[in-house]
């Protein structure tokens, strides 16, 4: 347990670099804009950033459609720009982690204009053409195959048509694509964040997936052939033991149609270091914010991810609505910050994704300022991702200090009153409140690698919990309700010498049987003895 890795002890910060910081007033964020706000970044204790891509793409599906994956687009910059972010990023001691792709490409990468080009092209087999087209649906709708009249076969994207899939069965494929990977290694980088990795080998003859109930066309089939096949793990021993060439890197994959238990199959010390099990955030879904709901999934997950399995806490990202979007319905932040409370507190590596820590906002979006692909299909059932992808707020003036000159989308009109720049200011700010976690968290290995009970004082208004290693015992406890709550102790943890870490008051109220929260509040102590 005492050669935690940083990847384990620290965390981790979404940058989606689109979005972050404006440098050259073009209404897109860039590389440069992320060097400028590094040392933001490092005043709030992150330990490494998870880039999103910024290789050069058509934009099909922001970034996710690749077309060359050595390069930087030029909207956000240059390699130089890359190196110079790198570089400042690991003076501040702060790594990074790169989004790869390795699934598909764009279909303006090189590759596959070459594998379009004609049925005898030597690039045909790097990407999956048939004549014949199966039952197999792509994620964001529709059929997966689309028909190429030029060279009358069908070619097959798990997402959009403009997002090929690779052929992982060929070995050129493979190593290119691995080169890929060592390429963005020798440049100096930390670490992957795989893109649905586990979608890499589909099936060799294509069988047709057994359908099932379920309400989009996707759902409606149970993916046992185009996702999840048994050649995935030699894959992935062999990323391994490309990583392990290059000390202190990491990777953690993005499981495709996630479960807890799925996930923790792909790590290990010879897969992933880390897979998202995405137990509390799920694209499409909105699950239940309430205490016992929360701890239920909490145990499932401590049961799964035992020993050196290592998982990872997620609340928002760049697929799903904001946490703070989710679970607060009223202006206030008395949920997000439950929710910034628990990412910070559990055993776990945590993934702050930007703007999480001053409770951003989803966007507002009308139809046509819709710009994921999936959003304007599914209007007005499903509204797309953009939502949760809008400019970072930064202070409040007129576009919120990430541009000059209309971004790429609107900037969310709560920035008057929601922005770094205030929240820095005002001592019980959700962005102060995020530093304190954070800086207790690197200050208490209880909280960073300490194993997790739950208190008997539970329930349905009170999620209560401690951490403990060696003699560090650390109490986490939090009143969901806007009412009063209290919660009695067991015996053996009254007898301990608490104390207080957040608020900071009532220490009294300790020393007896039982701990009184205000209405949401938050309250962390420590003993250790
Ligand atoms: C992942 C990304 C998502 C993208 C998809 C296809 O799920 O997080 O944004 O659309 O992969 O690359
Ligand atoms: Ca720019």
């Amino acid at each position: 347990m005492n050669d935690h890795r940083w990847w384990q002890d620290g965390i981790i910060y979404q940058v989606y670099p689109r979005s972050f910081l404006d440098s050259n007033q073009d209404g897109i964020g860039d590389l440069p804009g992320i060097t400028a706000r590094l040392d933001y970044l490092a005043g709030l204790g992150i330990d490494a950033i998870w880039l999103s891509p910024f290789y050069p793409t058509p934009d099909a599906d922001f970034g996710y459609d690749i077309s060359d994956h050595t390069q930087v687009d030029a909207r956000f910059g240059t390699l130089q720009d890359f190196d110079e972010l790198l570089q400042q990023a690991h003076t501040r001691g702060i790594r990074l982690v790169l989004d790869l792709v390795l699934n598909h490409t764009s279909d303006q990468h090189a590759w596959f204009k070459e594998s379009r080009s004609s049925l005898r092209n030597p690039k045909r087999d790097w990407y999956m053409w048939r004549d014949e087209k199966n039952n197999w649906q792509s994620e964001p709708g529709g059929s997966a195959w689309t028909y190429d009249a030029a060279t009358r076969q069908y070619y097959y994207h798990s997402y959009l048509p403009e997002q090929p899939d690779v052929n992982w069965r060929n070995p050129e494929v493979r190593e290119a694509q691995l080169g890929v990977v060592k390429f963005w290694l020798e440049r100096g980088v930390d670490g992957f964040r795989l893109d649905v990795f586990n979608v890499c080998f589909k099936d060799a003859e294509f069988k047709n997936n057994p359908t099932k109930f379920g309400l989009r066309k996707f759902d409606q089939q149970e993916h046992l052939y185009d996702a999840d096949q048994p050649e995935m793990i030699p894959l992935l021993n062999d990323l391994r033991t490309l990583l392990d060439k290059y000390p202190n890197t990491y990777a953690v994959g993005e499981t495709f149609l996630p479960t807890t238990e799925k996930s923790a199959k792909f790590v290990g010390m010879d897969r992933l270091h880390a897979a998202f099990s995405f137990d509390f955030s799920v694209k499409n879904l909105i699950y239940p914010w309430k205490p016992d709901w929360l701890l239920k999934r909490i145990l499932h997950r401590e049961r799964i991810f035992e020993g050196e399995l290592w998982p990872t806490t997620v609340m928002s990202n760049h697929d799903v609505r904001r946490a703070a979007s989710r679970y607060s319905h009223a202006e206030d932040d008395a949920q997000a910050r439950l929710a910034m409370t628990i990412l910070l507190t559990l055993r776990g590596t945590p993934f702050i994704y930007y703007g999480e820590e001053i409770g951003m906002r989803d966007l507002k979006l009308k139809r046509d300022q819709i710009m994921d692909p999936p959003g304007k299909r599914y209007w007005p059932l499903f509204k797309g991702r953009d939502g949760c992808r809008g400019p970072m707020q930064w202070d409040d003036s007129t576009l919120a200090g990430y541009s000059s000159v209309q971004p790429w989308l609107p900037v969310h009109p709560d920035h008057i009153t929601r922005n770094i720049s205030m929240q820095e200011k005002d001592p019980e700010s959700m962005l102060n409140l995020t530093r304190k976690l954070i800086a207790l968290r690197r200050q208490y290995p209880a909280l960073q690698k300490g194993s997790f009970t739950a208190l008997a004082g539970n329930s349905r208004q009170v999620l209560a919990y401690l951490r403990t290693f060696e003699k560090q015992n650390i109490l986490v406890a939090m009143n969901f309700s806007g009412r009063k709550a209290r919660i009695t102790l067991e015996a053996e943890h009254t007898r301990r010498n608490w104390r207080t870490l957040h608020p900071g008051t009532n220490i009294e109220t300790f020393m007896t049987d039982h701990l009184e929260l205000p209405a949401h509040g938050i309250s962390i102590w420590v003993a250790e003895d």
